[in-house]
């Protein structure tokens, strides 16, 4: 492509996903660094800027201790890195519940430092006039419903979600409220495959899945997950790589070279000028 070309270039954005209901399944993966989202920008619709950077980049046990300020940085990192996909960054824990004024001044921080499209928060029913009150002031919104690991403490750990009548009442319920309020997308996890049909004939933004069966209008991944860079992944990935074993086998030779004296070699090293 040349340089003139990707100028012009132009970002998928909120409209764009939502038009896609119906339509064209919406490919979404997570990317928290400049070269991943390098790697992913093309084949995807939507990079998020998922907190689930806590745990998979930064050894956290679980979302809660995730920062705004690391939510920017990664942020940053991933538009630097991308052209074309719309770039989502997860508003973390404690950043937009309190009040919708509180909600607003976190989401419109992110998206001024980071130039990213939309914000994604964990929904609810104190959270819904919260999504309303940033959509109606030019926040683009995406919701997160079923498994919401933000809840991790109250839930006892990540489980299932929908697995009682009520509950699943009370999911589809919150699903409707976001998107009355205006999210543009739902991201639905950890949910039985009917519930996920359900929630998706019933609203009119796209469903985006995790470990919610083909039932959603869109899928997302950890692409950690996904590239095989962890020991364990739940049941719901597919590996679509070994990058674990690939590192494991590339690191052990580097040892073995540099332990035989084999690294560097001539091709590897500066010679000095001779006069
Ligand atoms: O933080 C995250 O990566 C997410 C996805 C798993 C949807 O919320």
């Amino acid at each position: 492509m040349s340089a003139q070309r990707q100028e012009l270039v132009r970002r998928l954005a909120a409209p764009d996903i939502t038009a896609r209901k119906g339509q064209a399944p919406v490919v979404c993966l997570t990317a928290y660094t400049a070269p991943m989202a390098e790697l992913l920008d093309e084949a995807c619709d939507l990079l998020l800027v998922g907190d689930s950077v806590g745990m998979v980049v930064h050894g956290l046990p679980n979302t809660v201790g995730v920062t705004l300020e690391m939510m920017i940085l990664h942020g940053q990192a991933v538009m630097r890195g991308s052209k074309r996909a719309m770039v989502v960054v997860d508003l973390p824990f404690g950043s937009y519940e309190g009040s919708p004024e509180m909600a607003y001044a976190n989401a419109a921080r992110v998206m001024k430092e980071t130039g990213c499209q939309a914000v994604k928060v964990e929904a609810g029913p104190t959270v819904t006039a919260n999504i309303d009150y940033l959509v109606k002031r030019g926040i683009p919104v995406m919701g997160h419903v079923g498994l919401r690991p933000q809840s991790v403490m109250v839930d006892g750990g990540f489980k299932a979600k929908g697995r009682t009548e009520e509950e699943r009442a009370r999911i589809l319920d919150e699903a409707r409220a976001t998107a009355a309020a205006g999210a543009f997308a739902v991201v639905v996890e950890g949910v039985a495959e009917g519930l996920a049909r359900q929630i998706t004939e019933t609203i009119e933004v796209p469903t985006i899945g995790i470990g919610a069966s083909a039932g959603c209008d869109g899928q997302i991944l950890v692409t950690d997950d996904m590239l095989g860079l962890f020991d364990w992944t739940p049941k719901f990935v597919r590996r679509y790589a070994d990058l674990r074993g690939e590192i494991a086998r590339a690191v052990a030779s580097y040892a073995d070279d540099v332990r035989n004296r084999r690294f560097p070699g001539p091709a590897e090293i500066y010679f000095a000028k001779t006069a």
